[in-house]
């Protein structure tokens, strides 16, 4: 089985073509990755903008290398040095197209692309799959969607990474990237004539992939229709009537994603350590029952999560550092209460995704916005990227401040000393009234603002 799918930046090719190969147990070629490599090198090469021409020898000897990643972007080599992340930056997407139109770069990575093809079982995606490089492949789809939609979904993958960039911004690359892949002489973006076209405007992932999957399977069937339209809005997720209420017997508020060692635990755990450490838990009310939260706490000691942990009424998706996961143990029992590792200090896409997965399911999730622990100050410096969290539809984002956590253990014995959690009103977040380039930044210093009144609120009291 052979799949060609080509379309425009940001129709939605990467996430379909990773999805559907995973279904279809077929390998996937991000053929756009191959000409977005080529052009990282030539721009340090200095060949762009003025020695084009040169940039085809360079394409033929790069020792390119492509590794597939579940549910991720694949992963790109030149040679030993990883670029994965670089190819995606703007100065590339901004010179590709230019790179991509070069003749000799055409023919160099066309016949990379057809050593692949020919071992079968594949998905590719580009521009030019259904026309040039495989027009024999068992099923030709066209991606289309708007140019706004496009140009969001691009922004969200950025942010994904770590990027922020403007919406305007965004349309008038994708425009300026759209009229140039469909004009170059040479294998424009262009729907072949016997691929079928599919326009995802307000459709889900789900429903694309259902659509590329029943041509896969039709494949050799009766001929298909060649304009598949998407419904005018994506459904509206159905609200599930039991979150919210209490499990029966440990008490803890259901959420969608409970586990059920967490579960367990919350039967008796939480009441005898409120009693040890004489705890004094308040605004526990400010945490809504149902829906996606955000609870950003500050952090002093590795037992944090869980006094929180004991304090809180639903269940919480701890973002933790990936040292833990390093003792096996100890990683197998966090994850099955439910947090997930970040690898703190660099972009890890890998997390954020987990913790937007915590967030759109309408489950709690834990993070300390200051990264790490803090020894000395009341308050460290929240991360810029919390504001991400925050800003999404529909999340709630709680402030928590807890006293006392780093006083619990002494000269390495435990001590039953006091400890208090205090969860905030929940931070107003901008919206509408602000440009989206704007609000992240408003969003961090509101929660700042708020970690101050209830740090002063709480002060003396420990
Ligand atoms: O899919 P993408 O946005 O990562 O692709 C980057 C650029 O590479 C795109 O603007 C055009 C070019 N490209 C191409 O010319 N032919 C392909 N098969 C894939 C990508």
């Amino acid at each position: 089985m052979i799949i060609a799918l080509d379309g425009p930046a940001g129709s939605g090719k990467s996430t379909i073509a990773r999805e559907v190969a995973k279904r279809l147990g077929l390998r996937y070629l991000d053929t756009g990755a191959m000409y977005r490599t080529v052009t990282l090198l030539a721009l340090e090469a200095g060949l762009v903008p003025d020695r084009i021409a040169d940039v085809g020898a360079l394409a033929a000897t790069a020792p390119l290398r492509l590794e597939e990643r579940e549910n991720d972007l694949t992963r790109v080599f030149v040679g030993g040095r990883e670029v994965t992340d670089e190819i995606r930056g703007r100065l590339v997407s901004q010179n590709v197209s230019a790179v991509s139109a070069e003749p000799a770069v055409r023919a160099v990575l066309t016949e990379k692309q057809r050593q692949e093809a020919v071992q079968g079982n594949v998905i590719l995606e580009g521009r030019d799959m259904g026309t040039v490089v495989v027009p024999e492949a068992d099923v030709k789809v066209f991606l289309t969607a708007g140019i706004e939609e496009r140009a969001r979904r691009r922004q969200l993958q950025l942010q994904v990474q770590g990027v922020w960039q403007p919406l305007d911004e965004l349309i008038a690359d994708i425009a300026a990237r759209d009229a140039y892949d469909s004009r170059r002489a040479l294998a424009p973006l262009r729907k072949a004539a016997d691929a079928v076209e599919i326009d995802t405007t307000g459709m889900t992932i789900e429903e694309v992939v259902a659509a590329v999957c029943a041509l896969a399977a039709r494949k050799g069937g009766e001929s298909a229709p060649t304009v598949l339209v998407g419904p005018a809005k994506a459904p509206e997720p159905p609200v599930d009537p039991r979150w919210g209420t209490k499990w029966p017997l440990c008490g803890m508020v259901r959420g969608p994603l409970d586990t059920l060692l967490y579960r367990f635990l919350f039967f008796f755990v939480p009441e005898m350590v409120r009693f040890l450490y004489r705890m004094e838990i308040t605004g526990a009310e400010n945490v809504p029952a149902i829906g996606p939260v955000v609870l950003a706490s500050n952090h002093r000691s590795n037992l944090d999560p869980f006094f929180l942990g004991v304090s809180s009424p639903r269940m919480i998706h701890f973002m933790a550092k990936a040292e833990l996961w390093s003792f096996k143990p100890l990683g197998w029992i966090i994850e099955k209460l439910g947090a997930f590792p970040v690898k703190r200090g660099a972009a890890d896409r890998g997390a954020v995704r987990r913790a937007l997965e915590v967030l759109d399911a309408g489950a709690v999730l834990g993070l300390f916005p200051e990264g790490r622990r803090q020894r000395e100050k009341d308050l460290g410096e929240i991360q810029a990227g919390v504001a991400m969290f925050s800003l999404r539809e529909g999340v709630t984002t709680i402030p928590v401040v807890m006293r006392g956590t780093d006083r619990v253990v002494r000269d390495r014995l435990p001590r039953f000393s006091r400890v208090r959690v205090t969860f905030g009103p929940a931070v107003e977040v901008p919206g509408d009234e602000l440009p989206r380039s704007q609000r992240a930044a408003v969003a961090t210093e509101r929660l700042v603002e708020a970690f101050q009144v209830l740090l002063s609120e709480t002060s003396g009291r420990t």
